[in-house]
């Protein structure tokens, strides 16, 4: 028994072997990964991480299985034709005729983040969007309603209130994608920002000619504070989804770069969603987000596809970001501190993705 034992062992076939030993570093890898990944978050974010992979997949069966009957839920003893999944921000007057509909794709949504401090800034910005035909939203982080009421667009506005709340609060809660599925573009937008050359007709066309799913005006450089070279405007072009010089820390963004912040990828402060890539980036968005640090670098995975291609930057129509520190600083910067963890996570959770499938497809290698 012995002998032959070991002398299966000495005819181990190459391959085998050294399948053995990358089994064994994937293993020791993983398991590294896991070790630091837990010691700096909290574990919680790890199990709705892992569940949700399983979750997806249970739903994706389910889904498929039931195609033709699936109710939502609790709608089951209704009849079939007066079940309405979804709805709109759209105000409906209490008397006389029924308001004309309008056509689906002509509607758009702004929601804007705004205090009281910003309401010259803020009151700029909605006139252009409701010329525009934009249903608009605001967002009261600070608790004031009644100083915005002078203005007079003010009640064709709808107004959420809720104190010492970021933009990402707001959205998560205000913006559910059973709600906004009416419109065709989502802007989620600060308010800090200056919109003197950016013309909202025309924005509207060039994403949709160049089929960007999600997008930003270019920021102008001259004024605005810029953090990453590639939302800032090209005077020569009209959207830009890369570029091609060193981007600091002795990185350099070229031609073939494919990750963002080369290329695929916005800022947070102005971005613009199509419906379907709001749909996937409210799943993104988690309950205990608070400025968003770590969910731009995510935001490729609901570009529709190739984000290289469907994020972009418009540059001939473009804003000035001030940079104020919109929600008080001490507030900010003791929510840096949580976000922070949350990008190391996603940052962890997204390597464990990626090792995950390489060991897969080793596997498969392995066995071909
Ligand atoms: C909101 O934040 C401000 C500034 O940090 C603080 O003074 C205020 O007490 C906070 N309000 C609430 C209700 O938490
Ligand atoms: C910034 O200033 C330079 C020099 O004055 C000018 O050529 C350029 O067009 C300006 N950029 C923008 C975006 O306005
Ligand atoms: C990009 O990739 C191509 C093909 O792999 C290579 O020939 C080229 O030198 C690369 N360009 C840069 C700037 O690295």
């Amino acid at each position: 028994m012995k002998t032959s034992d070991s002398k299966a062992l000495m005819v181990e076939p190459r391959r085998q072997r050294t399948f053995r030993c990358r089994f064994l570093c994937m293993l020791f890898l993983l398991s590294a990964g896991f070790f630091i990944g837990s010691a700096f978050v909290v574990t919680d974010y790890k199990e709705r991480f892992l569940s949700r992979g399983f979750n997806d997949a249970m739903q994706n069966t389910r889904s498929k299985t039931c195609e033709t009957q699936c109710r939502p839920q609790g709608s089951e003893s209704l009849p079939k034709g007066i079940v309405s999944k979804t709805s709109d921000l759209e105000m409906r007057s209490l008397w006389g005729p029924l308001d004309k509909k309008k056509s689906k794709s002509s509607m758009n949504l702004l929601a804007i983040a705004a205090g009281i401090k910003q309401k010259k800034s803020v009151n700029k910005i909605v006139k252009k969007f409701l010329s525009s035909d934009f249903v608009v939203m605001l967002f009261h982080y600070d608790g004031i309603v009644d100083d915005w009421r002078d203005l007079d667009w003010s009640d064709r506005a709808i107004h959420v209130s809720a104190v010492n709340q970021t933009k990402w609060w707001f959205a998560k809660r205000f913006l559910h994608p059973d709600i906004v599925s009416e419109y065709a573009y989502i802007f989620l937008w600060d308010e800090d920002l200056g919109i003197e050359n950016f013309n909202v007709g025309r924005y509207l066309k060039i994403i949709k000619e160049e089929g960007l799913e999600i997008s930003q005006p270019a920021l102008d450089p001259n004024i605005s504070e810029v953090h990453h070279h590639l939302t800032a405007r090209d005077s020569r072009s009209k959207v830009h989804r890369k570029i091609n010089k060193l981007i600091g820390g002795g990185r350099k963004c070229d031609a073939n770069s494919t990750e963002p912040p080369c290329t695929g990828w916005v800022e947070m402060m102005a971005p613009v969603f199509s419906r379907a890539s709001w749909h996937c980036a409210w799943h993104m968005i988690q309950n205990d987000l608070v400025h968003a640090w770590g969910l731009d670098f995510q935001l490729g995975y609901c570009a529709q596809g190739d984000r290289t291609k469907n994020i972009g930057i418009v540059d001939s129509e473009y804003i000035i970001h001030y940079g104020l520190p919109t929600l008080g600083g001490s507030v900010a910067n003791k929510m840096l501190l949580r976000d922070l963890h949350q990008s190391i996570f996603m940052f962890f959770f997204c390597f464990l993705c990626r090792s995950q499938l390489l060991f897969t497809r080793n596997i498969i290698i392995g066995a071909a």
